[in-house]
């Protein structure tokens, strides 16, 4: 008997050079919101773009900056900081996330080929 595997699928998002540095963008990938965010280092990061304290789709509107070596992204109502590495919450200024919801971000595998943006989503 087989296992059934899980598929990857690589859903493309946009050339890497429409990103501007610091700004986050808001994609619809396989119906789900997803920041992405390019740094002035150049690197690419992909999280979800639902703030689990306000349930506001907002992430993408946050501001960049980082908590030692780990770049970050604040969220721009409440200011939660959120690692933009493993989406975990590293301040929720004091705040509890919606019910239902843990308070950190779920993390997007994100790759830049070729100039292209892609994000690997699981699917089934
Ligand atoms: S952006 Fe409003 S609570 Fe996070």
């Amino acid at each position: 008997m087989t296992a059934v595997a899980d598929r990857l699928t690589r859903v493309h998002i946009c050339s890497y050079d429409d990103l501007t540095p610091e700004l986050g963008v808001a994609a619809i990938v396989g119906g789900e919101q997803v920041a992405v965010f390019r740094l002035a280092d150049g690197r690419v990061f992909a999280v979800s773009n639902l703030c689990p304290f306000s349930g506001a789709a907002v992430i993408s509107r946050g501001i960049t900056g980082s908590r030692g070596d780990v770049p970050t992204i604040s969220s721009p109502v409440y200011k939660q900081v959120f690692s933009l590495v493993d989406g975990r919450c590293l301040d929720t200024v004091d705040k509890s996330p919606l019910p239902g919801h843990g308070p950190d971000l779920v993390v997007h595998t994100v790759s830049v080929d070729d100039g292209r943006v892609t994000i690997d989503l699981l699917g089934s």
